[in-house]
């Protein structure tokens, strides 16, 4: 799998691929299986964002966007919108996308088992006034590379019962046990690794101490620059994401009164193809 050579420091990591050029959707599929997630400049249309993710999700054969299984909760129904407006607001208890602050590596679908959701896409209406860019960690790379260095850690992180994520929004329950990655059949690697306070971790699977070892590998590889990038999106970008396979989170932001961040999220549980 190429995303597991991926280096992070590469010059054209994140580069923008125009959406109207010919052969954009192949690029930007390329760019996906490569490095985990890619950048199509949609501009600003006159219909809305939902008509700019609808022309890419069938450019990329994604189908319809799907609601992550904690948003079918109760207590959780104003999040279970196909396109999801993330935005700061006051009123709302979601601990994620009603917030200025930053948010820790995570995969998208707390509730969902490992591999379920996995594409998902922020479109950019407007970006904050500083800060808000989108940090991407290539967590399968990471693992490849302590598989080699550490089987053991690396055989504590697939166990079925390694991580237990729980939802914090308040008032809904909501839980998931399973591995943190997992071996597809034809030797792909996916992922739900999540470090942040919906995580509890077992560290009574695999031999004494590995997961921990695991952990504090991945811990460090999500600070080096071959394993982590960020992605300032402009009004009118749309990062592409493998939720599967890279685990994503966000810098702080501050918005102004002209520039008040507003992305718009959908997942999918298909994986991008070009279309035809
Ligand atoms: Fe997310």
């Amino acid at each position: 799998m190429k995303q597991a050579q991926a280096d992070y420091r590469s010059q054209d990591i994140g580069r923008r691929i125009e959406f109207s050029a010919p052969g954009a959707a192949v690029s930007l599929v390329s760019d996906l299986e490569r490095n985990g997630f890619s950048v199509a400049v949609m501009g600003e249309s006159e219909d809305g964002p939902e008509t700019s993710l609808k022309r890419l999700s069938s450019s990329l054969g994604l189908g319809d966007p799907v609601v992550p299984s904690l948003y079918r909760r109760e207590n959780a129904e104003q999040y279970a919108s196909l396109y999801h407006e993330v935005q700061r607001n006051p009123a709302d208890e979601h601990p994620g996308f009603s917030t200025t602050d930053g948010q820790a590596l995570h995969a998208d679908g707390l509730a969902d088992e490992i591999g379920k959701l996995k594409t998902s896409i922020l479109y950019c209406v407007r970006a904050a006034h500083t800060g808000g860019e989108t940090v991407i960690f290539n967590a399968v790379a990471a693992f490849a590379a302590l598989r080699a260095s550490d089987s053991e850690a690396a055989s504590a992180l697939l166990a079925p019962r390694a991580l237990e994520r729980r939802a914090t929004i308040p008032g809904v329950e909501a839980s998931a046990i399973g591995p943190v990655f997992a071996v597809e059949p034809d030797g792909s690697v996916i992922t739900r690794f999540t470090d942040n306070d919906t995580c509890e971790w077992n560290h009574s699977v695999g031999s004494a101490g590995s997961l921990a070892r695991g952990l504090e590998f991945l811990r460090e590889a999500a600070q080096e620059p071959r394993y982590r990038t960020t992605v300032r999106l402009a009004p009118g970008e749309a990062l592409i994401f493998r939720n599967d396979r890279v685990s994503h989170g966000r810098t702080a932001y501050q918005d102004s009164p002209r520039y008040r961040r507003l992305l718009v999220r959908a997942v999918y549980g298909r994986p991008p193809r070009p279309e035809g």
